[in-house]
């Protein structure tokens, strides 16, 4: 509740606007009946045309003043409650921007979204359904029992029987619908879930011959969501029948109770009036009914609420410390000392004390084994995660002393997995800086070697990338992220195996350029391929997260077993005398 508070006194504005309309539409609806009334026993009894004019004319104004008021009304619900889904979608995604890879494996990719989309369109239902009645049905309510006590108190007793009638009804429903439309979110979080796994593993579910496994691991969440979505609807609809019967009832019971007293001489009853009081017994239950929406709205909006605070209140693991530096010189050097890690949830240590240095215009290589610790080694270095012991230091600072955009904005990062986006060739590269001009594009992509593929595009740089850069070979991924790091001019270049889907040949290429494109800077490799790093100044080999040689490869191939089995597995006899 706090957080959608928060959001409407943001625009209050809009809150007086609608509250001044409230009372002139609770006015004019209400003066509708009396006037009425007023015409029945006064104007058409006596044909008096004069007067008809006069409470006709009269009517017609009050209906276009009711109008007016409802228009205002709903232009201040949908205004605010809009205003209200565009600035939380906002903060939500700004919030997520700033997750670590720790929270979001938490949340999960599919909770996320659906937190950003239908939790958040719900707080929107909820706002612009108590922007329309919050003020409205109470204003309504109480005015109306008032105008009944006073202008016809003998039918104030059944107005006062139908009340707590119809509210029992609706609390009936409310407690009914409760725990099913809690579950309906979850339920909408798992469809996303199985939809999302499906729709990006399609090739291997497809070369899995998995099709008909994940149809129906599909449809077992398509159907507990519709059941449930069915039982939903099924007591959301039912409200209406049963509340026009209780209305029925009641009108029913009115003209009998009123049958033997109207029009007669010492009754206090007329048919103007009783018409009157049918029309504000209408307006009092209509009126609880709506209001009754926000208790039905309030248990699932209350729900997307915790779900959004969830995500808004998160403390981000990776963060910035205070006072956080932003300016330094080139970072010229980089140390590990002594680092530990180990990931969050799991108790073994990926990473054993490694320490290492490289300074400004080095490469530093990792070669070993899968699963030996290499990426998760250079993902400390952006900071994707922090470090568990130890420290890494850029220019003898430790790294957690750098505002976190600020290091990242020196750091040039090709991931294992080449990610694009949708857009142009150009975009993509330009993402590494964005008011690049398309010559620096061209000369990056021109290093990244794939200046040659991009021409055979057939629109060229302006040629079409899809979605995570699905219509792109392994390789010409890989060559536009390095593009895309490379434009970017960083102090510190990371290559995660970023040369594994390129051909030997592309390699050696793209690997005698970059030195001299990189020279002012360290490069730090990740290379299953000793050819592609037999040039490095130091190779670190890595096993079980322990670092089990280090020199250059000549020193390797002399002292360092491990390297010498992956060099012979690898190179030539011809390489391996060089
Ligand atoms: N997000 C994660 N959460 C928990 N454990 C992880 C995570 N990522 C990797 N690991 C574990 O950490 C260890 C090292 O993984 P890492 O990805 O660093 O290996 P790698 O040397 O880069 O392997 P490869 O050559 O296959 O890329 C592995 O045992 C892996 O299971
Ligand atoms: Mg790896």
């Amino acid at each position: 509740m706090k957080l959608i508070i928060t959001y409407l006194l943001k625009y209050k504005r809009y809150f007086f606007i609608n509250l001044l309309a409230v009372f002139g539409v609770a006015a004019a609806e209400l003066g509708i009946p009396i006037i009425i009334s007023n015409i029945i026993d006064k104007a058409l009894p006596t044909s008096d045309l004069n007067l008809l004019y006069k409470l006709g004319g009269f009517l017609a104004a009050v209906a276009i003043f009711g109008s007016i008021g409802n228009i205002i009304i709903n232009y201040a619900s949908a205004r605010t409650s809009t205003l209200i889904l565009r600035d939380l979608r906002g903060e939500v995604f700004k919030k997520i921007q700033t997750f670590s890879p720790e929270e979001i494996n938490d949340y999960g990719i599919s909770s996320l979204m659906t937190r950003t989309t239908s939790d958040v369109f719900q707080i929107l239902n909820f706002v612009s359904v108590f922007y329309r009645v919050a003020f409205m049905a109470p204003v309504m309510i109480l005015v109306a029992t008032f105008l009944v006590a006073t202008r016809t108190p003998s039918l104030l007793s059944n107005l006062l029987i139908v009340i707590p009638i119809i509210i029992l009804g609706i609390i009936l429903v409310v407690i009914l619908s409760r725990s099913l439309s809690e579950r309906q979110q979850r339920n909408l979080d798992r469809i996303n879930l199985v939809t999302r796994e499906n729709l990006t593993g399609v090739r291997v579910v497809r070369a899995f011959r998995k099709n008909k496994y994940e149809k129906e691991r599909f449809q077992v969440a398509n159907e507990t969501y519709s059941d449930n979505a069915i039982k939903l609807f099924r007591l959301m609809t039912s409200i209406e029948p049963i509340f026009f019967f209780i209305l029925n009832v009641a009108l029913v019971i009115t003209i009998y109770y009123a049958s033997g007293r109207i029009n007669l001489p010492n009754s206090d009853l007329t048919i103007g009036q009783l018409v009157e009081y049918n029309d504000f017994q209408f307006l009092v239950m209509f009126s609880i009914l709506t209001f009754a929406q926000l208790f039905i709205m309030y248990p699932r909006t209350m729900v997307s609420a915790r779900r959004i605070n969830d995500i808004l209140d998160r403390e981000p693991k990776v963060k910035n410390n205070e006072n956080a530096l932003t300016h330094v010189k080139d970072l010229g050097t980089l140390d590990f000392k002594n680092v530990s890690f180990s990931y969050p949830d799991s108790e073994a240590s990926v990473l054993h004390n490694i320490s290492f240095s490289a300074k400004k215009g080095e490469t530093i290589a990792f070669i070993g084994s899968t699963g030996s610790g290499k990426s998760t080694l250079i993902n400390l270095v952006p900071r994707l995660y922090n470090v568990t012991q130890g420290e890494i230091l850029f220019n003898n600072v430790n790294i957690n002393d750098y505002d976190l955009k600020y290091l990242r904005s020196k750091v040039g990062f090709i991931s294992q997995k080449a990610i694009l986006f949708k857009g142009t060739i150009e975009m993509n590269i330009k993402f590494g800086k964005h008011d690049a001009t398309l010559d620096e594009v061209i000369a990056a992509a021109k290093i990244a070697q794939a200046h040659d593929f991009i021409l055979e595009k057939e629109n060229g740089y302006q040629d079409m990338v899809s979605e995570l850069g699905s219509n792109l070979s392994g390789g010409q991924k890989q060559r536009l992220s390095i593009a895309r790091a490379l434009i970017k001019k960083p102090d510190i270049y990371i290559f995660d195996d970023s040369f594994s889907a390129l051909d030997y040949k592309t390699d050696a290429m793209l690997r005698s350029v970059l030195k001299n494109y990189a020279k002012d800077a360290i490069t730090l490799i990740v290379a299953q391929r000793v050819s592609s790093i037999i040039d490095s100044d130091k190779i670190i080999v890595l096993d079980y997260g322990n670092i089990v040689c280090e020199g250059t490869h000549d020193d390797l191939m002399a002292s360092c077993t491990i390297y010498q089995e992956i060099a012979k597995s690898q190179l030539s006899e011809e390489e391996l005398s060089k």
